[in-house]
């Protein structure tokens, strides 16, 4: 059948190695989905920019609002609220179906997006927005649908994982790992939402909703981060039998559902406690099917990449087959506890 038409908005490092799975798998991905996908645009700020030769210089674009128009899927690889929320919402309303990496739009607007999608007949894809590679988005919309998932714990930042896991293996200070971690690269240069915990709150806020089928924003989320976690209290936690992970949280209460992130003393026997460096984990207690745990690379170019165009494939045979995924405007609006809990 006839081509699908990819529009990507930003291309950054994760944009650049979705471009790259695009062009270097595109047989592969055409007989997946039973039809080409044809990248026909890249939005950037700067077309002059330097970047990767993978990305083809005939396609870039600074005009978003347009390409937005001439696509079947929007990949959105921009970031921030504005303008990705307005892009999106236009390239729904002409007929496109949206994939995105964008945790903060949809810990945020998720609702409005989920909705316009609906109206629209349309897909919103985002198993990116959350711990990167990991399969974790799908199996909480889809696979558990028919469970009745307690709660979920997880590590979903890997700047903080990496810092704690120095400190506790090192028996170094806050401050002298994050230098490092800064001048490796690992972490950004104003690590405040990494170390203050909203990079792991919102997506706290997406994990929660899809678990327990409701809808749940950034500001029902009650947030610490490991900035007062000190050299003691890792040596005290260890001296315990104990590891300190910064740990997102969702739990069914019987005040309603419960969101929260903190530094957390997980049981060294714990699966979660094993988890180290810049990796991510997400624990889920659910009452039919029990414990599950997925593990994997939460951030990083082509770890994200293959999320996101793993989205592209699902959406794309909708496309071509008919029919939809699911959709979180339908969900109810369970009460939530009251954002103190924590
Ligand atoms: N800064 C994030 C992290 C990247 O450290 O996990 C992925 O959102």
């Amino acid at each position: 059948s006839s081509a699908l038409r990819i529009a990507l908005l930003g291309c950054g490092v994760v944009g650049t190695q979705v471009v790259r799975l695009l062009t270097e798998q595109a047989e592969d991905l055409a007989a997946r989905v039973g039809a080409p996908l044809e990248l026909v645009g890249v939005a950037v700020r700067d077309v002059d920019a330097p970047r990767d030769e993978v990305v083809p210089r005939a396609l870039l674009t600074t005009d978003a609002a347009d390409l937005v128009t001439r696509a079947d899927i929007v990949v959105e690889l921009m970031g921030g609220i504005e303008p990705a929320r307005g892009l999106l919402l236009r390239a729904i309303e002409h007929g496109a179906s949206v994939v995105t990496a964008n945790k903060a739009l949809l810990a945020q607007h998720g609702p409005e997006l989920y909705q316009a999608a609906d109206a629209a007949g349309v897909d919103v894809y985002f198993e990116a927005a959350v711990a990167g590679a990991i399969p974790l988005v799908r199996p909480l919309r889809e696979s558990l649908a028919g469970d009745r998932v307690r709660r979920v714990l997880g590590i979903v930042n890997g700047t903080t994982n990496y810092i704690l896991d120095e400190m506790t293996t090192k028996g170094l200070a806050f401050d002298d790992v994050l230098r490092t971690a800064q001048e490796l690269g690992y972490a950004e240069a104003d690590p405040t939402a990494d170390v203050e915990g909203h990079d792991a709150a919102a997506k706290a806020a997406i994990i929660a909703s899809l678990a327990f089928h409701t809808r749940v924003t950034l500001d029902d989320v009650a947030c610490e981060g490991i900035t007062k976690v000190s050299a003691d209290d890792v040596a005290w936690a260890t001296a315990t039998g104990h590891v300190i992970k910064l740990l997102a949280i969702a739990e069914l209460t019987d005040d309603g559902v419960a969101v929260r992130v903190h530094p957390s003393l997980v049981p060294a026997t714990h699966p979660l406690a094993t988890v180290g460096g810049a990796f991510n984990a997400v624990f889920v207690e659910a009452e039919a099917a029990g414990e599950l745990m997925f593990y994997g690379r939460g951030a990083g170019g082509a770890p994200t990449a293959s999320a996101v165009v793993g989205d592209v494939v699902s959406v794309a045979r909708h496309r071509v087959l008919g029919g939809k995924g699911p959709d979180e405007s339908r969900y109810a609006d369970l009460p939530l506890a009251a954002a103190d809990s924590a």
